[in-house]
This record gives structure tokens, sequence and C-alpha cells, in this order.
């Protein structure tokens, strides 16, 4: 018989080399590689048994009738909301978080109220002792709910237990980096272990029509611990987010097979767990001090996400001949200054004798380039010192000559800003002339350039 090959495992990006290396070849990270254990069948065996043993599947058509999955409504609707209207049963949810940002807390929140509702419900956690769970139901007021409750990691032993009487209508594992499969070699939370795991877990919920919930670890960049398979092998992904010394946490959806991205969940923190924000227009509205100038919300897209961030900008006027400061936090200065030799040059505002600060609030990097235009209407407001109306977003590309143009995923950013309050929105001229596009509810005010901007909010014309 063969002498199994060596198999090294990235525990960062999952790829698979033949000997240890250092550096993973594929994603540049340094000592990753783990050896794990072989795979038995070769990729010879596979070829020549391909006639052993294998049964004909029956193709049917894509127009015979299938009835819609059944959901489990949480009766958390900002949860709901996320998820596309609840839990499908038969499917994998994964949700992913920073350490301690709430995931058990809000997880456990919605498995008491599906069991309180009369459905079967198991919460099995890997990481903490049945009693830790137990405190944090009895601090929730959670502690009457009857949800089945276990401590495990060994998956052969969970889905032997649940297999045992009828499957739970909703199954949450916390966390599926602690779970461990005696199938293949490997300590839990590499990335052999996890993909396993997961595999046998979101078997075990297809069969029997089980919605289940993986708790995901992250990386210290924000992506979900393990490979990157999982993300594939679940049906929805969602991302649990906020900063920690903030309230205030968003759920949202990056992956879903049974409903759209483009819900978002908000909730605030609080002793006594997760309470949902109905109205989380409050949430950036209140933090605002009306009537300040200087500060524009700009909807930015982080990849295909948007998120509303706040541009705050400051203009100090120097009586000595001194050169002007200009500094910047959060986004390219070379920018900045571009910015503003077009405000001077076409617009006929000067900041030649002013010192100038402009600033992203909550620590966020715009690279963007829609930020342009919300960047000048926060100079044009600090410099004039009449505010820009606490209800409106601004995005657009400024070009060098003044002209405004147009950016990618206006109807989202749109959506985005909708969805969290605000009402109004200056945007290119393009766009707002353009009547078929989603708008989220939002009145509109092109500008074909940003002299137009400028006279708009110096009430020039
Ligand atoms: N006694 C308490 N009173 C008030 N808030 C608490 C209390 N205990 C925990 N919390 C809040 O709950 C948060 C922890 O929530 P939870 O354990 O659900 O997070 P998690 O995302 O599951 O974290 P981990 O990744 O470590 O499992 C804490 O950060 C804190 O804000
Ligand atoms: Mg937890």
């Amino acid at each position: 018989m063969a002498r199994p090959h060596k198999r090294f495992v990235c525990q960062a990006c999952g790829s698979v080399s033949s000997q240890w290396k250092g550096q993973c070849a594929d994603c540049r990270e340094w000592n990753t590689l783990v050896e794990e254990a072989p795979v038995t069948a070769t990729p010879f065996q596979a070829k020549h048994n391909l006639q052993g043993g294998g049964r004909t599947i029956e193709l049917v058509g894509l127009d015979a009738t299938v009835a819609l999955p059944e959901r489990t409504t949480t009766g958390i609707a900002e949860l709901d909301r996320a998820l596309g209207g609840g839990f499908v049963e038969g499917s994998a949810t994964l949700i992913g978080g920073d350490p301690g940002i709430g995931k058990s807390t809000l997880l456990l929140q919605a498995a008491a109220l599906v069991a309180k509702s009369g459905r079967s419900v198991a919460y099995v956690s890997g990481e903490e002792a049945a009693d830790q769970v137990r405190l944090r139901a009895l601090r929730l007021g959670l502690a009457g709910a009857p949800v089945q409750l276990a401590s495990a990691t060994s998956t052969r032993d969970i889905l032997t237990t649940l297999s045992a009487s009828r499957p739970p209508d909703l199954m949450v594992i916390d966390s599926i980096q602690t779970m461990h499969s005696d199938l293949i070699e490997g300590a839990p939370g590499t990335v052999s272990q996890v993909r396993a795991s997961a595999q046998e877990l979101i078997r075990f919920a297809k069969e029997r029509g089980t919605a289940l919930v993986l708790v995901g670890h992250v990386t210290k960049d924000g992506s979900i611990a393990g490979p990157r398979v999982l993300e594939h092998m679940v049906d929805t992904v969602l991302s649990f987010e906020g900063e920690r010394s903030h309230q205030y946490r968003i759920l949202r959806a990056l992956k879903n097979r049974f409903g759209g991205t483009d819900e978002i969940g908000v909730f605030a923190m609080a002793d006594t767990g997760l309470s949902e924000v109905s109205n989380p227009s409050a949430l950036f509205l209140t933090q605002r001090d009306e009537g300040v100038s200087g500060t524009t919300i700009f909807p930015a897209l982080e990849g295909t996400r948007p998120v509303l961030v706040e541009v705050q900008a400051l203009v100090v006027r120097l009586a000595s001949g001194a050169t002007p400061r200009r500094a910047v936090v959060g986004w390219d200065s070379g920018r900045l200054a571009m910015i503003l030799a077009v405000l001077e040059a076409r617009c006929g505002l000067s900041f030649s004798s002013s010192e100038v600060y402009l600033n992203i609030s909550g620590g966020y990097r715009v690279q963007d380039p829609g930020a342009d235009m919300a960047v000048a209407a926060a100079l044009v407001s600090a410099l004039s010192e009449r505010p820009v109306p606490p209800d409106a977003v601004a995005f657009g590309e400024v070009a060098l000559s003044g002209e405004v143009r147009p950016v990618a995923h206006g109807g989202l950013r749109l959506k985005e800003a909708g969805k969290l309050g605000f009402e109004r929105a200056l945007v290119p001229a393009g766009m707002a002339a353009d009547k078929g596009g989603d708008r989220g509810g939002m009145r509109l005010s092109g500008f074909a350039n940003l002299g137009r901007l400028v006279d708009h909010m110096l009430g020039r014309g």
C-alpha cells in the first residue's frame, strides 16, 4: 500500500501543501501551516472505483412543485428581519462577531423565545458550562424557558443524543470552533476540524429539518475564523457588529440563500440583554448635535455593505500670515487638498488663510471616492458656519473641473440612509434625474457641479 502523503494545511486560508513551510504560499501568513491527517481516498482510487456501489439518481425538471420552506420566527423582529423572515427549517446559519459583542446573549434570547412559543430548542455550548449559561438566562429573565441545554464539544455525542428522540426545531451550537469530530484527527478549531464538525452538524440539520445556528469566532481583521469554505457550507452568514464601548449592535446578513442581504437588525445592549431598536434613526440622529456646522453624513460602502459615517470639518481663520495647517484623520490628505483646490478655483471660496481639519468619526478609514461631496459639504458648512440639515446625507465624486460624478451603488446607499431615518440626500445631478432607480424613500437634490452645491448651501440661488 502506498505511503500516505503528508498534508500541511494553512490555518488562515485552508490551502494545502505537501511540505511544511514557514509562510503560506497562498495567503502569505507566517507560521500557519499545520500537519493534518492524510486523505485516505486518493484521486486514483476514486477514479477507478467509479462504477462501484453508486446509485442512479432521479433528475427532475425546474418546474416540479415545491413547498416554500417553513420559517421559525424568533419573535425578535430585528433578528427575523436580518434573516429575511426567521430561521428556515433544515438550513444552517452562521453568526460571527467580535469576542464579547453579544452573540451568546442574542442566541440565548432567541432560543428562549422560540422555546416559549412551543417549539423544541437545543442549546449546546462548547465554551461555557451549563451553569454559566443558566446564570446568563437568570440575568436575562429567561430561566423559565423550556430550552434543552447541554455543555458538550463532541459532535458525535451531540448528534447521538439528538437522534435518540424527535430532533429539535432549532439547534444552537456555541461555537463551531470548539466542536470536535472524531472522524478526523486534529485539535478543535483547526481548519479541518471546523470543516468536518460543521459538515456533520449541517448534514444532520438538512436530514432532520432542524434549523441550525452556528456561532463563529472572528479573526482580528473581522473575518470568520477557520476555513473560508465554512461560509460556503452554510445557507446564511450573519455578522454581529458594533463598538464594544458603545451600546449599539448591528446584525447584518453577509449571505442569505433564503432572502436578501440588504436588511440589518439593530439592537441596544443592556444588562437585561439585547433590546430591539426599531427606529434606528434615533441611534445616529440623537447623537448628533443639531445645528452644529461642519458635519455631514456620508453613506460609505465597505465592499458591498453600506455604512453611515460622519464627516467632520473644522476651519479656523488665522489672523497672522503663518502657513495654515491641514490635518486629516481617516481620509486621504491628497484628496482633501484637491477638494480645497476645487472649492477655491471653481467656487470662489477661500481657505488659503485658514487652517483646515478633517476627521471621519468612529475611527473609520474612508477610501470610497464617493466621499468627495460629503467632504466638500462639510468644508463649506464649516467655513460658512451654516449647518448641513441633520436629516441629509451626501455623496458623489468630484472631478477637478468641479463636476460632480455619480458613484457606484447609489441606490444601496440611499436605501441604507432611508432605513436609518435620513430623509434627504445631496447627490450627483444624473442620479436625481433618474426617476427609475430605487431611492429608499429619500428626497434627492441633484448637483451637476460643486459650484451649484455651494450656491445651494449658501442660499445664493
Ligand atoms: N452581568 C452583566 N451585566 C451587564 N452586562 C453584561 C453582564 N454580563 C455580560 N454582559 C454583557 O454581555 C456581553 C457578553 O455577551 P456574550 O457573552 O453574549 O458575548 P459573546 O459574543 O458570546 O462573546 P464570546 O465570543 O466571548 O462568547 C458583555 O460584553 C457585556 O456587555
Ligand atoms: Mg459566547
